[in-house]
């Protein structure tokens, strides 16, 4: 298949192949049959995808799985919830599955998240399969093993790493993809470029609007691209004790965005990433840590993309910049009480960084409103 490039994570016996092409799901039998011949396969999806994408996929299962069933759950972040984690669970139960059950996340990173967190706890471990149609899912959280639902106190809490056996990256599910929703992923390609991967940038920088306009040519290398990126970083840390932290750039403050817009669709994960890394670089620019034009250039960017660049356009975040900065105390990322950003040094240059002064970071905050 030369149109459909294999990427490899290198995780010993837990590694597994990104297959990125078009019509995939179609033949997910071909891609990925060593993972599905004979098995039973239960393809977890929502209901917004899966009028488009589930036809064919169950199709696809057919022709080699022993027998496929699928479990829609309601499209939207409240499906990463505990709640709909035990019903899932105790839905997947009932079919009768044994250990040799395979879970199909067929869906964004809310379903890759929870399909994949029911694979870990399944049985006390079961195989499960990625097959994202979101761009923020092709090209961040269906690689690395990151599952898990969010709590009541904060998101992503309850979780385990737990690998896919196989990512199929089917380009033409985003033809269906909500313009809002290529736009917030897209913030997450600008994320590599800016982490790591200064001609990745000037590449996005160039070919951005194509990969906007949904040219498959420039979607294919954006997804690859970033693909490897995180498979890289995966391969160094898979559990996140050193540079995987990197991917995190903008999060704390995107985080914190979310946080007071209480996940309900007003700010998408992307959008927030957008703002945060843009605030990352105005930080480090205040430290002295990073020139003032690669800020300028990034946050140029991100608003071409069509991304906001300040809290003040953002009119659903009415909480104060000390609230704002009480979540970013309690963030994930919080290590021995201090504040964890990653920052950049240039574009396509970044660390962790844990000793921001607070005074700084509000005075960042107050100037982007
Ligand atoms: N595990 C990780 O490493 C990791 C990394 C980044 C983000 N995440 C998580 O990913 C989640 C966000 O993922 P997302 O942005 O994909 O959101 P999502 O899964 O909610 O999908 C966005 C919306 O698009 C719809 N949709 C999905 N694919 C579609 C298609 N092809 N056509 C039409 N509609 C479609 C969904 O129903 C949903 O309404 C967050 O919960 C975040 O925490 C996880
Ligand atoms: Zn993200």
């Amino acid at each position: 298949m030369t149109d459909s490039p294999i990427l490899t994570v290198g995780l010993d016996d837990r590694a597994y192949n990104i297959t990125v092409g078009r019509g995939l799901i179609a033949r997910i039998d071909e891609v990925a049959g060593a993972q599905l011949a004979d098995r039973h396969v239960v393809i977890i999806t929502d209901d917004a995808v899966a009028p488009h994408h589930l036809a064919p996929l169950t199709a696809a299962c057919a022709r080699t799985c022993r027998r496929v069933d699928s479990l829609p759950v309601a499209s939207g972040e409240a499906s990463k919830s505990m709640a709909v984690l035990a019903g899932l669970l105790e839905d997947i139960l009932a079919l009768g599955v044994d250990r040799d059950v395979v879970l199909v996340a067929l869906g964004g990173g809310v379903i890759g998240d929870l399909a994949g967190f029911a694979a870990a706890s399944l049985l006390r471990g079961v195989d499960f399969i990625q097959v994202p149609t979101t761009l923020l899912a092709q090209v961040d959280s269906s690689v690395g093993g990151k599952t898990g639902v969010n709590a009541a106190v904060g998101k992503n809490l309850i979780g385990a790493f737990h690998q896919p056996r196989a990512v199929v990256i089917d380009i033409d599910t985003l033809a269906t993809l909500p313009d809002r929703e290529l736009h917030a992923g897209y913030a997450e390609v600008i994320k590599y470029g800016l982490l790591g991967d200064a001609a990745f940038f000037e590449w996005l920088e160039a070919h951005g609007a194509d990969v906007l306009r949904r040219d498959e040519a420039a979607l294919r290398h954006a997804i690859i691209t970033s693909c490897t990126a995180k498979a890289r970083i995966v391969e160094a840390d898979e559990r996140e004790a050193g540079q995987r932290a990197l991917l995190n750039l903008g999060h704390t403050f995107a985080h914190a965005f979310e946080s007071v817009c209480g996940y309900d669709g007003r700010l998408l994960h992307g959008e927030a990433v957008g703002v945060g890394m843009v605030l990352a670089y105005r930080l480090a620019g205040e430290m002295g840590l990073c020139p003032g034009q690669d800020g300028g250039r990034a946050a140029a960017h991100i608003a071409a993309s069509g991304l906001s660049t300040r809290l003040a356009e953002i009119p659903a975040i009415t909480a104060t910049t000390s609230a704002l900065v009480n979540i970013m105390r309690r963030d994930k990322k919080v290590r021995h009480g201090r504040m964890r950003f990653v920052l950049p040094r240039a574009i396509g240059d970044s660390f962790v960084c844990d000793e921001v002064p607070e005074a700084l970071l509000t005075q960042v905050l107050e100037a982007s409103r």
